[in-house]
């Protein structure tokens, strides 16, 4: 019988010694035999986990409206790649496209990558984009996206998959987290060599992050977007602010589990640092808008009136549609979690990020 990937990761660690949050987060989303995108990713209702263009179809709509208008303050060039990072099921694009097709030109100018790891997900982008308004074409990174023209890019729940690393505060010193096995054979976090942490916290047991994959992608889309022109908008749930916390969060069956629980059978996801992505982009050449929340992003493309515009044709889901914008906006569900960040050009002023 094949080993799965918990017994690798215990014989890895017995043989070498403890591995780091970020390798550990990294072989339990990407092993290419057992990691979760690339053996079982499960996403909607009756997998593991919800996200927003799963809520509603509006959350898709207002992102290629979105992506029209940055177009439009673009200057509407001739040729535009449009981009999604890590596009799961494939329900985002659709969504976009087809609420793209009410601004005059801007379909016919798109081309559209998709960029995705997952050999399982890519297939079900595949049937799902078969008969969609805009040719598409798939690459495993942004890298492999022509240049030569402008590029529009969006990414939901994309950042939050980027590997973390931790540091804990034990006996007034901070030491790297890893993961290593106990006296029963189990994984466990064990403390390991000191780290020399910025964070100006010192209570006992306090956790720091970090992400090394989060600022070397932050500097590849800096370059690439301003090397290009064009924005990059990025969704997830994560901090507007410098701070600290354990935000290592396993998902499955829409419950929360430990992070050791099962390596590879449950989604794996860190809140993203977006003060540091950000910072890693802008010193690439690229400018940055003022981070925002959600709830107030959508708000500000209009996700009221289109709610009252569904709501108006089908008066039988007027709750339901109710819910949606609930679930989507409202400051106690995803909208003050989830923040909105945009990456973009200098000179640019991308849709969405106007002082209210
Ligand atoms: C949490 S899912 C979000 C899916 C979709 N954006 C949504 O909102 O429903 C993460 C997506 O990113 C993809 N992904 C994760 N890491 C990636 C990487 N390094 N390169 C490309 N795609 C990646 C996954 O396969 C999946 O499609």
């Amino acid at each position: 019988m094949p080993i799965g990937l918990k017994d690798r990761l215990v014989a890895l660690i017995a043989r070498k010694g403890p591995i780091s949050v970020a390798d550990y987060m990294a072989a339990c989303l990407h092993d290419p035999a057992d990691g979760y995108y690339a053996a079982r990713p499960a996403l909607g209702e009756a997998g593991d986990f919800i996200t927003a263009p799963h809520v509603s179809q509006m959350f898709g709509e207002l992102m290629g409206l979105w992506a029209a208008e940055a177009w439009a303050r673009l200057g509407r060039p001739a040729r535009v790649r449009l981009v999604e990072l890590g596009p799961g099921d494939g329900t985002m694009i659709i969504d976009a496209l087809r609420a793209a097709k009410a601004a005059a030109g801007f379909l016919a100018a798109c081309e559209v990558w998709l960029i995705e790891t997952s050999g399982p997900l890519q297939a079900l982008q595949m049937s799902a984009l078969a008969e969609a308004d805009a040719p598409a074409r798939w690459a495993a990174k942004l890298e492999d996206v022509p240049g030569g023209a402008p590029m529009i890019i969006l990414a939901n729940e994309f950042l939050d998959c980027m590997a973390v690393r931790q540091a804990v505060r034990v006996d007034g010193r901070w030491l790297e987290r890893r993961v290593g096995v106990d006296e029963g054979g189990a994984l466990a976090f064990v403390p390991g060599h000191p780290h020399q942490s910025v964070a100006q916290v010192f209570e006992e047991g306090a956790v720091f992050e970090w992400s090394e994959d989060l600022a070397d992608f932050g500097r590849r889309i800096g370059d690439l977007v301003s090397r290009a022109t064009g924005a990059a908008l990025f969704i997830d749930y994560g901090r507007d602010a410098p701070g600290h916390g354990d935000t290592l969060q396993a998902l499955r069956g829409h419950r929360k589990e430990g992070p050791l629980d099962n390596p590879g059978l449950a989604d794996l996801t860190a809140h993203v640092d977006f003060p540091a992505f950000l910072e890693a982009a802008r010193a690439a050449g690229a400018a940055s808008a003022p981070i925002r929340r959600q709830g107030d992003f959508l708000r500000s493309l209009g996700i009221e009136a289109r709610a009252e515009a569904l709501a108006l044709a089908r008066s039988d889901r007027c709750d339901l549609i109710a819910r949606q914008l609930a679930r989507l906006a409202g400051a106690d569900q995803m909208g003050d979690l989830f923040k909105v960040a945009c990456i973009h050009s200098q000179g640019l002023a991308p849709p969405g990020f106007e002082a209210p």
